[in-house]
């Protein structure tokens, strides 16, 4: 449990932990490839722990030596059927992605979860693998975890995907890896890219154009040294921490900036946040910049769109930055809140509306309406639903509201940011 109160002058430097997605994708296509692959930067959340557990339950080596993960792949063909079922934990990633890789092998194998994760949309993957030819089943036959897989070989598709979802396209592609040919997938809008860009590194033919990305199964995937950044999903707390909190100057080092993830940046700027970066650069693959943020006078904005995708995460802590902006915010086509570790539109809107804020939640996103400088939000009891980043975001809002807020589980934010409650102190201790 954690107890936060109203604090003024956030302020220092900090680095937020590795990139989820990136840690992620690290273990998994270090796992296929022949030779070892190191990772420099890796996210040691429960998420990426139950990666890394998944692959050891198949037969990979994977060790820890003075900061950098080695794993010790098998090539493509190298993994074997687990004795037991293997525990996604509350990893949605882990899940959609293994699946891919799983449906192509010569073994069976199941997933399964904790509770919030065995409610989660697995149709999004079971379709699009069924129409490759995979044998995928929901067990208790809600479309939910827990997945059934019997690998078996694998026909390329082209997939016309409904939803802009890098899991699902991350999905699909990677039983391409399997298949008897070139395998495509369209997506609505651009979601995140780092499956392509990390496949690439490790010798695949993939290519992107416009919103269809196409593979050709590779021979051999070869051992990789991964630089992995840090992740901006856990710098927007920090972002949005500087902008409201009053006398507040944070500079978050070493951060990921894929224009696939960076939208917090461009609304940022539509809401005359004052939040810049500086030196950037490219490391591993992959666009970094540092990234300043000071106390904001900022204003309400439009969300709409083809930028959802890029920000589909940062919304619960945007949503808080809305609150302590003057006008109107309005965020829609985002319904994919509602199948994120929880219902994130119903949740961000029960607590905020518990601090006393006006939010009106709809089906795909929420209106805000506030008048910066009038607004006062009180202390509540949080419900986070176990849910990682609603807790941070409220942690957030805590720092902004008279009185106390109680974040009773607090500890969900082990699965992506288990230092999170320390860094925050230490920038309003550092007086
Ligand atoms: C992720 C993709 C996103 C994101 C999740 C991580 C990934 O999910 O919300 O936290 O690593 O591919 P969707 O692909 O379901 O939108």
């Amino acid at each position: 449990m954690k107890t936060l109160t109203r604090r003024t002058g956030l302020k220092g430097t900090l680095t937020v932990p590795g990139d989820k997605s990136i840690s992620h994708r690290a273990v998994m296509f270090g796992a296929l490839a022949e030779g070892t692959t190191t990772i420099h930067g890796f996210l040691k959340g429960a998420d990426c722990l139950s990666t890394i557990g998944c692959f050891q339950a198949m037969g990979i080596d994977i060790e820890e030596k003075e900061d950098t993960i080695y794993v010790h792949g098998k090539g493509l063909r190298g993994l074997q059927a687990p004795d037991g079922v293997l525990d996604v934990g509350n990893s949605g990633t882990t899940t959609r992605l293994i699946s891919g890789i799983l449906a192509g092998q010569n073994f069976t194998s199941e997933l399964s979860g904790d509770a919030s994760l065995n409610t989660r949309p697995m149709k999004r993957i079971i379709a699009p693998l069924s129409m490759m030819g995979a044998d995928i089943t929901s067990k208790n036959k809600d479309g939910c975890a827990p997945l059934l897989i019997h690998g078996r070989p694998l026909s390329a598709i082209h997939y016309d995907s409904p939803v802009a979802s890098a899991q699902v396209k991350s999905c699909v592609l990677l039983a391409g890896l399997y298949a008897d040919g070139e395998t495509s997938v369209t997506e609505p809008a651009l979601s995140r890219d780092h499956t392509e860009r990390m496949l690439r590194s490790f010798g695949a033919d993939i290519r992107t154009e416009g919103r269809t990305c196409t593979i050709t199964p590779p021979k051999t995937l070869h051992g990789q040294h991964i630089e992995v950044p840090g992740d901006i999903s856990s710098a927007a707390f920090f972002i949005a921490a500087a902008c409201i909190t009053p006398d507040s100057d944070v500079l978050i080092q070493n951060v990921g900036i894929n224009p696939t993830r960076a939208g917090i940046l461009e609304v940022c700027r539509s809401m005359d946040a004052d939040v810049s970066l500086e030196n950037v650069r490219e490391a591993g693959g992959e666009p970094v910049a540092d990234i300043r943020a000071r106390t904001s006078r900022l204003k309400g904005t439009v969300i709409e769109g083809d930028i959802i995708p890029t920000l589909i995460d940062e919304l619960p802590v945007i949503a808080l930055m809305a609150c302590f902006a003057e006008g109107q915010t309005i965020i829609r086509d985002a319904h994919e809140l509602r199948v994120k570790e929880s219902d994130r539109i119903a949740i961000v809107s029960d607590n905020l509306h518990a601090m006393g804020a006006d939010v009106i939640p709809t089906d795909d996103g929420f209106l805000i309406n506030s008048q910066q400088g009038t607004l006062t939000l009180h202390g509540a009891s949080i419900n986070c639903a176990m849910d990682h980043r609603i807790a941070m975001t409220f942690a957030v809002a805590g720092l902004n509201a008279d009185g106390e807020t109680v974040i009773t589980d607090s500890d969900c934010v082990d699965v992506s940011y288990p230092d999170f409650f320390r860094q925050l102190e230490r920038l309003y201790a550092q007086k």
